[in-house]
């Protein structure tokens, strides 16, 4: 199997921008197992499908044509990569997220993933669960507000109206369904080398992970 390297973290620690920065730097292949959720939440949403039928969605989850395009994720062919990216559709993941059956069908294409020459692989359950055995594992993390903060300046370069306080409220109800479900809830794992991120910049932060990697 091809080398894995693994960084969770909650919404907002900046795994996604590191997990990209350092794929791109090894010239590996690059797991956004969030957006994959998101894309089921998304295409749950758009059926019809009770976020809280476990059977209904695990059903949806196995039949779904959801593939990666470099990184455009594509639902039956068409690009759904910005449509994922609003706070309804990342509440939907994180709800979907919570069912066992769905986990099952997303752990054989989150492996599927792991080829040569080696993957870089950001989500809640990479280093805990899907690539417990990756020899090399991250976890980040940054506080609640600063989270936020980071969220709300990404909206506002988008030009998106945000309002800090509700995004505060939707970043603390969605890490207490990741941390509190009972299936692969986020946490680091044991072996997992754990950087709070709260006061770095994103290049302190990847200097950090590039000098554990070259270890
Ligand atoms: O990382 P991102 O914010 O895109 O993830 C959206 C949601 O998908 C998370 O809140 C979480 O509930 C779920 N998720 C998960 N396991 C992963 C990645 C994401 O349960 N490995």
């Amino acid at each position: 199997q091809a080398p894995v390297i693994t960084i969770d973290g909650p919404s907002g620690c900046g795994k996604g921008t590191i997990a990209a920065m350092l794929a791109e730097r090894l010239g590996w292949h690059l797991l956004d197992s969030g957006a994959l959720y998101r894309g089921l939440g998304f295409a749950a949403a758009s059926a019809g499908v009770d976020l809280d039928d476990g059977e209904a969605l695990g059903r949806l989850a196995q039949g779904l044509d959801l593939t990666f395009s470099g990184q455009r994720l594509l639902l039956e062919g068409s690009d759904i990569s910005a449509d994922i990216r609003t706070e309804t559709v990342a509440a939907a993941a994180s709800r979907v997220a919570r069912h066992a059956r769905v986990r099952a069908a997303m752990l054989g294409w989150q492996r599927d993933a792991a080829r040569p020459p080696g993957l870089v692989a950001d989500g809640r359950d990479m280093g805990t669960v899907v690539f417990a055995t990756a020899a090399l594992k991250f976890y980040l993390d940054a506080s609640l507000n600063e989270r936020a903060n980071r969220r709300y300046k990404q909206l506002n370069d988008k030009g998106v109206d945000a309002n800090l306080a509700d995004l505060v409220d939707d970043l603390r109800e969605r890490d207490g369904r990741d941390q509190q479900r009972a299936l692969s809830p986020l946490a680091a794992a044991g072996d997992a080398i754990v950087i709070d991120t709260t006061t770095m910049s994103v290049d302190a932060v990847f200097a950090q992970v590039m000098d554990a990697v070259r270890r």
